[in-house]
C-alpha cells in the first residue's frame, strides 16, 4: 500500500457491549461510503477509531492502554488521524485531551451518525474538535441497516439512554436519556436487514420495554414486536436489556402470541438481597423478580433466561452474598454474566465507603463463576435427548462444525453441510458442554 492508498484507510477498534458494536459497523457503514476503506493492519490506517466503553472500570483500562500505544503511531506518522468515541469520550470530554494530547477528536456515543461531517471539519480545518453534546432527539439512531457480510444475524438499535439511574451505573450520564427511534424506520431497517440475507434480529437498547416513540406513541415495545412478526422473510426476534421493574404482562404475552419471537429474555438481577437492591437502586425486590420469572414460565415454560449479576457492592456482606448464590440456585439461569463491582465516576454508589477489597471481590466472583458452571451443566444435561429448532449462523470456533442457536438462545454444534448456512434445522441434543451443546441433525434435514 503507497501513501495514496493509505489516505482513506480506517482502522476501527471496539471496546465493550454490543451497542458499541452496533456503533462501530455503522460509523464503518458510513466511512466507506465516503471513499474510506477498511485496513486489517492497525500501522496502515490513516484513521483510527478508538470506540470505547465506561460501564467498568476495566473496559475503561483496556481503552486507555490501546490509547496509550497509539503514541508512538502518531509520532512515527503524524498525518494519522485518531478519534476517541463512545461512552469513555463522553464521560472524560476535553480531559481526554489533556491525557492523550494526540487524539484530534473525541466524539460521544449521541455523535456516532456525523463521524463523516466531523472528520471532513477535521481535514479541512486541523484542529482538534471535542464533541460531546448531549443530544435529546432520536434522529442519531437512525439508520438504514448495517450488519456484517454474509451475516445471518444483526442487531437493531430501537432506543438508547436510560432514565434509570441504578445508583452503580454510569450509563444514564454518558448515553443520556432514554430515546426511542420511530416505529416505521425501524421497520425500514428490518425490511432492509431481511433483503440482505439476514434471518434473525435482535432488538438492542439499554431498557427496550421502555420503548416508546413520541411520533408512533401507540406503538409500545409489545405493539413494535407486533408490527415485526409481520416483516416477510424474518424468521426470529429478539432483544435485550430488559428491566425487571418494566416487564409488563402484555410483553409476556407476547411469547405465546408471536411466532417470530423467540422463548429467550436476558432479565438482569444483580443481586439476591433486597437491601443491596435498594442500595443499587432497582426499583424491586427479589420476591418480585421471581414473581416475573414465575409469570414467564407459566407463559413459556422453556423459556431461557440470562442474567447479569455484581458482586462486591459496597456494603454487601456475606449473608447478601449467600441470598444472591441462593437465587442462582432457586432460578437456574441458563447463563449468568457476573461482574466485580467498580466505582464509576459520577455514580450515587461511587460516594460510598468501600470496604470490600479486590481480592475478596475476585473471590466471590470466582466462587459465583464456580457455582454457575454446576447449575447451567445440570439444566444442560436435562436437553439431552430432546429435539431443538436451530439457526445456522456460521461454524464453529475450531471450525470442524455449523454452529448455530436454539430459540432459547443455547449455542449448538453439530456436522452438517455448509449449504444450511441461514436455513433452520432440527437437531437432536446428544451432549451438554461448557457453554455450549453438542448435536446431531435430525434425519431428513440436509
Ligand atoms: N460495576 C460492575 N458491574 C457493572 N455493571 C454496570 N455498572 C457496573 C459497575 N459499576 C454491570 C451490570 C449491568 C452490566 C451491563 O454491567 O450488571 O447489567
Ligand atoms: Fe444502567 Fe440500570 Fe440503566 Fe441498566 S437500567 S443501563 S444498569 S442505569
Amino acid at each position: 500500500m503507497d501513501d495514496r492508498d493509505r489516505r482513506k484507510g480506517f482502522y476501527i477498534q471496539t471496546f465493550g457491549c454490543q451497542m458499541n458494536e452496533q456503533d462501530s459497523l455503522r460509523m464503518a457503514d458510513r466511512l466507506s461510503r465516503e471513499g474510506y476503506s477498511h485496513v486489517a493492519d492497525l500501522r496502515r490506517a490513516r484513521l483510527v477509531l478508538v470506540n470505547t466503553c465506561s460501564i467498568r472500570e476495566k473496559a475503561q483500562q483496556k481503552a486507555y492502554s490501546f490509547l496509550g500505544r497509539l503514541e508512538t503511531l502518531k509520532r512515527r506518522r503524524p498525518d494519522t488521524i485518531v478519534a476517541c468515541v463512545g461512552c469513555v469520550a463522553q464521560q472524560e470530554g476535553p480531559r481526554l485531551r489533556e491525557r492523550f494530547p494526540f487524539v484530534d477528536l473525541v466524539v460521544g456515543p449521541s455523535h456516532v451518525g456525523g463521524i463523516a461531517e466531523l472528520l471532513e471539519e477535521f481535514g479541512r480545518t486541523r484542529t482538534p474538535r471535542v464533541e460531546v453534546s448531549q443530544e435529546t432527539g432520536a434522529g442519531s439512531l437512525d439508520c438504514e441497516g448495517v450488519s456484517r457480510q454474509g451475516s445471518v444475524t444483526a442487531y437493531v438499535t430501537i432506543m438508547e439512554g436510560c432514565n434509570n439511574f441504578c445508583s452503580y451505573c454510569v450509563v444514564p450520564y454518558v448515553r443520556g436519556r432514554e430515546r426511542s427511534r420511530p416505529y416505521e424506520s425501524i421497520r425500514r431497517e428490518v425490511g432492509n436487514l431481511v433483503r440482505r440475507g439476514v434471518k434473525e434480529v435482535c432488538l438492542l437498547g439499554q431498557n427496550v420495554n421502555s420503548y416508546r416513540c413520541s411520533e408512533t406513541p401507540q406503538r409500545d415495545f409489545p405493539g413494535l414486536l407486533e408490527g415485526l412478526g409481520s416483516v416477510e422473510g424474518l424468521q426470529r426476534v429478539r432483544f435485550t436489556t430488559s428491566h425487571p421493574k418494566d416487564l409488563s404482562q402484555s410483553l409476556i404475552d407476547c411469547y405465546g402470541k408471536l411466532d417470530v419471537l423467540c422463548e429467550h429474555i436476558h432479565l438482569p438481577l444483580q443481586s439476591g438481597s433486597d437491601r443491596v437492591l435498594s442500595a443499587m437502586n432497582r426499583g424491586y425486590t427479589l420476591e418480585h423478580y421471581l414473581k416475573k420469572v414465575d409469570d414467564l414460565r407459566k407463559a413459556v415454560p422453556e423459556i431461557g433466561l440470562s442474567t447479569d449479576i455484581i458482586v462486591g457492592f459496597p456494603g454487601e456482606d456475606e449473608r447478601d452474598f449467600e441470598s444472591t448464590l441462593e437465587a442462582l440456585e432457586v432460578i437456574e439461569f441458563d447463563t449468568v454474566f457476573s461482574f466485580a463491582y467498580s466505582a464509576r465516576p459520577g455514580t450515587r454508589a461511587a460516594l460510598l465507603e468501600e470496604r470490600i477489597s479486590e481480592n475478596e471481590k475476585r473471590e466471590r466472583l470466582r466462587y459465583l463463576q464456580e457455582c454457575e458452571a454446576r447449575i447451567a451443566a445440570r439444566k444442560n444435561a436435562r436437553m439431552i435427548g430432546t429435539c431443538a429448532e436451530v439457526l445456522v449462523e456460521g461454524t464453529s470456533r475450531d471450525g470442524r462444525h455449523l454452529m448455530g442457536r436454539t430459540r432459547t438462545n443455547k449455542i449448538v454444534n453439530f456436522e452438517g453441510p455448509a449449504g444450511l448456512l441461514g436455513r433452520l434445522c432440527s437437531v437432536e441434543i446428544v451432549k451438554a458442554c461448557k457453554n455450549s451443546l453438542l448435536g446431531r441433525l435430525a434425519a431428513g434435514q440436509a
